[in-house]
């Protein structure tokens, strides 16, 4: 018996709505709650990505998912991961599962930045405008990424020898403006703004400095907590420790970010104060990204 039998018959068990339509190929991703697959439609041979998602968090996620396509109908948003559609299994022993029918894309951010390193400046700052510029059209629409984070930036190649599209991607933190998290530290330590880790407080600013923390990322290819112990942080976190607000700044290593332009505007995107914090039309802005536009 091959591996995709193996795989398509464990699926069959568990997820019978979704193998009635798609065929798995194999697993490519996936964290705690989820599983995504390179899958093709039963109907047209067509290739997709599958992210399986469980219980109430996977609900959500899916929700937001179905709600945000329809929010962004009509755009032709190529910066998003192009949404097909929703399958949702009957719930079983397995409990809640949906599965979310995605655009397969190449790779993703983190995986280029493990294999390539530090990332060149015209590489890094094409990587920001493409980003800010669906970033904008994802807080026109009222919503909040919450974590935004190389491995949640997906990147799609045209055709070979063309330069790639990042795409913003995982909505699965995501909130709506209105409806804003209320809890600290929901996100990814790394790439997280001090109001969100000591106040819980997400707003439009916090995506502009996980965005920040994306670039020093990307011209560095260290993130930005490379020795930190996250179960000290969120202990200290959950006590509201002011001295915090400064982790990320003592942690970064300044000096090996290339450009004194580019130092300035991770400065200016990481201000720990979010009312001084670049907006992302200041981003685009920017002399070092100019050069670039
Ligand atoms: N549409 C896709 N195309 C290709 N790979 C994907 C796709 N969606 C997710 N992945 C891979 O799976 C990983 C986890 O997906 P993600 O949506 O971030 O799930 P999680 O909510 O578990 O973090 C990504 O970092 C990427 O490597
Ligand atoms: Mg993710």
């Amino acid at each position: 018996m091959d591996y995709h039998t193996v795989l398509d018959e464990k699926l069959c068990e568990e997820h019978p709505a979704l193998v009635e339509k798609y065929k798995l190929e194999k697993s490519i991703g996936g964290g705690g709650q989820s599983t995504v697959y390179k899958a093709f439609r039963r109907s047209d041979g067509k290739v997709f990505a599958i992210k399986t998602v469980h219980g109430p968090d996977g609900l959500f996620e899916a929700r937001l998912m179905a709600m945000l396509e329809v929010s962004l109908k009509g755009l032709d948003e190529q910066g998003l991961v192009h949404f097909e559609q929703l399958i949702r299994e009957e719930p079983n022993q397995y409990g809640e599962v949906y599965h979310l029918v995605l655009e397969l894309c190449n790779c993703s951010l983190h995986d280029r930045i493990k294999y390539k390193g530090q990332l060149d400046e015209e590489e890094s700052a094409k990587i920001v405008i493409a980003l800010a510029k669906t970033l904008k059209r994802v807080h026109d629409n009222e919503i909040i990424h919450c974590d935004l984070k190389p491995a949640n930036v997906l990147l799609k190649y045209p055709r070979p020898g063309m330069f790639y599209v990042p795409k913003v991607s995982d909505f699965g933190m995501a909130c709506w403006m209105e409806d804003p998290w209320n809890e600290c530290g929901a996100g990814t330590w790394d790439y997280m703004s001090p109001e969100a880790m000591l106040d819980g407080c997400y707003i439009t600013a916090s995506d502009v400095w996980g965005l920040g923390m994306l670039l020093y990322t990307c011209l560095t290819a260290i993130c930005p907590f490379p020795n930190m112990d996250v179960e000290v942080v969120f202990k200290n976190a959950r006590k509201r420790d002011r001295s915090l607000r400064n982790l990320h700044h003592n942690s970064m290593d300044w000096d090996s970010i290339p450009s004194l332009s580019a130092r300035q505007l991770i400065q200016g995107m990481t201000e720990l104060d979010p009312g001084r914090r670049f907006t992302l039309e200041k981003v685009l802005e920017h002399e070092w990204i100019k050069k670039y536009l």
